[in-house]
């Protein structure tokens, strides 16, 4: 039997964002101005909304012995659910700047992918990933498409 993973995206321009999706994108554009990324000069920046409202960002954060380093994503997810263990992920948003410029559209890492896999696994709920461009933004509603066939605590436990 074969079958077909589809995965929908929808990509828009700065004027068809939502209010929330752009301050968001803000966000993370404000907090990837202060990354530590001496390596490999790609600043990025993760806005994480919670479902209390609260808004908690992240950059990546590098090293000389460069495995040590982190991605903007795990920083600010790793960051928010410690702050706040018991709060659902509503929506993160991603961007990087590279060379001055704002890099066309990221797309998370695969370590980065199966750290926002286990949280919607945690709490049981996709969250929206917006991954920020210069000029194009993707919006993938349910973060769990990032990553399909995903190994994760229900495989884990042979749920
Ligand atoms: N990086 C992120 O912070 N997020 C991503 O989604 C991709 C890569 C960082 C890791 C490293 O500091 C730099 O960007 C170049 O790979």
């Amino acid at each position: 039997m074969d079958k077909d993973i589809i995965i929908p995206i929808t990509v828009k321009t700065d004027q068809e964002l939502t209010s929330q999706e752009k301050l968001l994108i803000d966000k993370a554009l404000e907090i990837a101005k202060g990354a530590y990324a001496p390596y490999s000069n790609f600043s990025v920046g993760a806005a994480v909304l919670l479902d209390n409202g609260e808004i908690i960002t992240g950059s990546n954060q590098e090293n000389a012995a460069y495995p040590s380093g982190t991605c903007a994503e795990r920083t600010a997810i790793f960051y928010a659910n410690a702050q706040y263990p018991n709060v659902p992920v509503v929506a993160i948003a991603i961007i990087a700047v590279t060379g001055g410029k704002v890099v066309e559209s990221i797309s998370p890492c695969g370590s980065c992918r199966q750290v926002l896999a286990e949280v919607s696994t945690r709490y049981r709920r996709p969250y929206t990933v917006i991954m920020g461009g210069r000029e194009k933004h993707i919006i993938m509603k349910d973060n769990r498409l990032l990553l399909p066939l995903t190994f994760d605590a229900d495989v884990l436990n042979d749920r």
